[in-house]
């Protein structure tokens, strides 16, 4: 093996850039391979882009400034429109002369790019990164610990404001179809009510909860999470079309806020905040990092070793490797209404539905 290839493709994270520094590191220094960046994923290949990466592009003033840098160097793209054109894509590959392929990507992403793998023959691992967390068999997926980070960062800022003025703060997160980013942030967050779309919920019961907190707790605010794959109470799900004629999910935060304060007692004041990309940004958390690294490092040594058609996981605080057709046909994992997690939840007093 001489050359190799890295992307990263679909929404991007916290920690891409470590990841990407830890395969190059990695690639060089144990087994002296040239590493190529794809720009865009599949777009780089159709248009037959790749840029050496090498220690020299990592430094400004002997700084190495990807361990803190979120987003990604090599960009991303998050739609699915190059997949019609996968033997030009395939013969992009073939034609930068690449020898095999480190992917990046969410399951949707990690699909297409072994589809594309299957068809053109490639040598491919994938690493998961996604902040709504519902990659299957891994337990983490990177950037999912620094969003959660950030929104519990929001939350207490927006407890002080919600205290101050005895406000219902309705905050909406991130996760598609999964709740495990508003689980967790919750929890951590310090939320009264956490609203996913796998438990059902009443605006009755929401109300209810509010209203006993103000007069068995003394408290006169609420912090209300809810994950934007949450649907109306007749299981409606609140979208925009984007500027590319793609259905997004936002919203379902102002009909949360809307009912509370219509059918609440007193009409509780309420608030929305729509955190929205904030979540994709910033630093990646230590862990992150940590967990890059090790990412990083297997998914080199799995290519090494001729071990394709694989991704690297997170197994009982370790990195292990998994087949990626298991991990594709059992995606998007869910929260478990029954997990943990959810029974800690309710163990708080926190409103979750049912
Ligand atoms: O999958 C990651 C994610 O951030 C989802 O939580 C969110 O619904 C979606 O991507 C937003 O995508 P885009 O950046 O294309 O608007």
């Amino acid at each position: 093996m001489k050359k190799i290839g890295i992307l990263t493709s679909g929404g991007d994270c916290p920690g891409l850039n470590c990841v990407i520094r830890a395969v190059v590191s990695h690639a060089i220094l144990t087994y002296d391979w040239e590493v190529w960046g794809i720009p865009y994923a599949t777009k780089g290949l159709l248009e037959r882009k790749a840029i050496p990466l090498n220690f020299q592009n990592f430094s400004v003033h002997g700084i190495d400034p990807l361990l803190s840098l979120g987003g990604t160097i090599l960009g991303s793209i998050n739609k699915g429109d190059t997949l019609d054109r996968s033997d030009e894509i395939i013969a992009g590959y073939q034609e930068l002369g690449l020898e095999a392929l480190i992917v990046i990507g969410g399951d949707g992403s990690l699909a297409i790019l072994n589809h594309l793998a299957q068809k053109g023959n490639w040598k491919l691992v994938a690493i998961p990164k996604t902040i709504d967390n519902d990659i299957a068999i891994t337990e983490k997926a990177l950037g999912f610990d620094s969003a959660v980070n950030t929104i519990t960062d929001s939350l207490n800022r927006l407890i002080c404001t919600a205290a101050s003025h005895d406000r219902v703060m309705v905050v909406e997160v991130m996760g598609r179809s999964v709740g495990h980013l508003a689980l967790h942030s919750g929890i951590s967050g310090g939320a009264d009510v956490i609203l996913i779309p796998e438990i059902p919920y009443s605006i009755a019961a929401i109300c209810e909860k509010i209203t006993k907190l103000r007069q068995e707790r003394d408290r006169k605010f609420a912090i209300v999470v809810v994950a934007e794959g949450v649907t109306t109470e007749n299981g409606k799900p609140s979208t925009y079309t984007d500027s590319l004629g793609q259905k997004r999910l936002r919203g379902i935060s102002q009909y949360i806020a809307e009912q509370v304060s219509h059918w609440s007692p007193n009409s509780l004041e309420t608030r929305v905040t729509i955190l929205g990309h904030v979540q994709r940004g910033g630093l990646p958390s230590a862990f992150d990092r940590v967990m890059a690294a090790a990412f990083g490092k297997t998914a080199v040594d799995l290519l090494a070793k001729e071990q394709y058609d694989r991704m690297v996981a997170w197994q009982n605080g370790q990195p292990v490797s998994v087949p990626l057709k298991d991990v594709l046909q059992q995606s998007p994992r869910s929260v478990n209404p029954d997990g943990y997690l959810v029974q800690t939840a309710r163990s708080l007093g926190i409103y979750i539905g049912e």
